[in-house]
């Protein structure tokens, strides 16, 4: 049943047994490992693309949750920017002392920038380990999950917020109705709500079909935002597509009626209606392109190991957990993966089980090809690891298709 209007879910794609995608194992945890059914299906009532099976948050968010936010140089860049865009906007002419809080704000990647400007807010995080982290990067942290009771607190301890701000974190949470309803509650009355996520259009135009894993629970377009704003008395007044994470979509947010929407919200409402983004059909060359993506890289990677290769990974990312699974892709045809993260280190990748190394690991020796999974930080990762391809590494890349650099 969908998650925004009680409507029939239609599965377009099963992707099967699929672990805890930021689950990293350690020598106790591989008895025990969790396991759920990763599938995909759309709503044709509102439109919203959404998993058929939920997680419960704790499984998931938890003081060990090991994703940090400013682990790209790229991702710093990218929130600094946002931080100071809202010192401009959002956060100016709203008199002496303008409020954000931030769903989500994992290490204070963002408000770090605007706790050092002196800006009143509070980030949300019910992740114990990197709350730690954002409050010692400066920022003030509430240790919760973000929904309609939190709201009423924080309204009741600190009064109206004049914008309230997510990034990545509200496809993440299933119960989105208890979102907006926060949000009505805590939101000044001509505040407003701001929140970038994963775009579907990228998602189906680039076959990233690794950006779905239990994390990812909504896969938002304009129109589908749309509908669970409208349901909520919320507008979307203005969309911008962000080139980060492969392609996402920034949604503003506000009270119906308070603003005239801009041009490039119906624009971008009219290319999705254009193109059946709404509609089951949609995904039929999707699921084509996943299968035959995963026939393309198990082909590949076989060959590989038939002629004596060694062959490595590079970012642990949760979107790796749905690549190597749903691929059958174990230490056999990938014998470690390297990621910055110490969280990581020495624990094995859900479900394939194939270990996790520090990134120095890469050059000890170099591989002669190393398997790209944090492909979203492409551009970075290149240039860092440049003396691997001048040694003669290849990487291997499985989005858009599969191919070698
Ligand atoms: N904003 C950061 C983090 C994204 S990861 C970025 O863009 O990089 C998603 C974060 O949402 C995690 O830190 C997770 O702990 C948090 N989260 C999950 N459910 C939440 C909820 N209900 N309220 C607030 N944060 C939540
Ligand atoms: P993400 O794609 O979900 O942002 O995750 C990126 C992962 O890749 C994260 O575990 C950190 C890791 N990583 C590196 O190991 N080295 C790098 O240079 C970058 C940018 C990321
Ligand atoms: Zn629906």
């Amino acid at each position: 049943m969908c998650r925004v209007c009680g409507g029939t879910v239609h599965q377009f794609f099963d992707f099967g047994r699929q672990p805890l995608s930021d689950m990293f194992l350690g020598p106790g945890d591989l008895e025990h490992e969790f396991f759920f059914r990763l599938a995909v299906g759309i709503c044709e009532s509102c439109t919203m693309t959404q998993l058929m099976d939920e997680v419960a948050r704790d499984r998931m968010f938890h003081d060990a949750y090991p994703y940090h936010s400013s682990g790209s140089v790229h991702m710093r860049r990218h929130f600094e920017q946002t931080a100071n865009r809202f010192l401009d906007t959002h956060l100016s002419g709203r008199g002496p002392d303008p409020f954000i809080v931030e769903i989500g704000c994992n290490d204070g990647v963002m408000l770090r920038t605007l706790g050092k400007a002196g800006v009143r807010h509070l980030g949300v995080e019910p992740s114990g380990g990197v709350a730690d982290l954002a409050r010692a990067n400066g920022v003030r942290v509430r240790t919760d999950f973000f929904e309609e009771p939190t709201a009423a607190d924080i309204v009741a301890e600190e009064g109206t917020a004049d914008l309230i701000y997510a990034a990545n974190t509200i496809c993440h949470i299933p119960y989105i109705g208890s979102i907006f309803r926060g949000v009505d509650a805590l939101l000044a009355p001509d505040g407003a709500f701001v929140f970038e996520d994963p775009y579907l259009g990228d998602i189906l135009d680039r076959t990233t079909f690794d950006q779905i894993y239990d994390e990812h629970f909504f896969f938002f377009t304009v129109r589908s935002v749309q509908a669970v704003a409208a349901r909520h008395g919320f507008e979307v007044v203005d969309v911008e597509r962000l080139p980060v994470h492969g392609g996402e979509v920034r949604y503003t947010i506000t009270r119906r009626g308070t603003r005239t929407p801009t041009a490039a919200v119906a624009e971008l409402a009219d290319l999705e209606r254009a193109r059946g983004l709404g509609t089951r059909e949609a995904f039929d060359p999707f699921a084509a392109d996943i299968e035959r993506i995963r026939h393309e890289l198990v082909t590949l990677l076989r060959g590989l190991a038939a002629e004596g290769k060694r062959v490595v990974g590079y970012g642990a990312t949760a979107k790796s957990a749905t690549v190597t699974n749903y691929c059958g892709i174990g230490p056999e045809l990938i014998s470690f993966v390297c990621d910055a993260t110490p969280a990581k280190h020495g624990k094995l990748m859900p479900g394939s089980h194939i270990p996790v190394r520090p990134g120095e690991a890469l050059a000890d020796p170099y591989p002669d090809y190393a398997v790209l999974f944090a492909w979203n930080h492409a551009e970075e990762i290149m240039a860092k690891e440049r003396a691997f391809h001048e040694a003669g590494g290849r990487w291997i890349l499985y989005v858009p298709e599969v191919h070698i650099v």
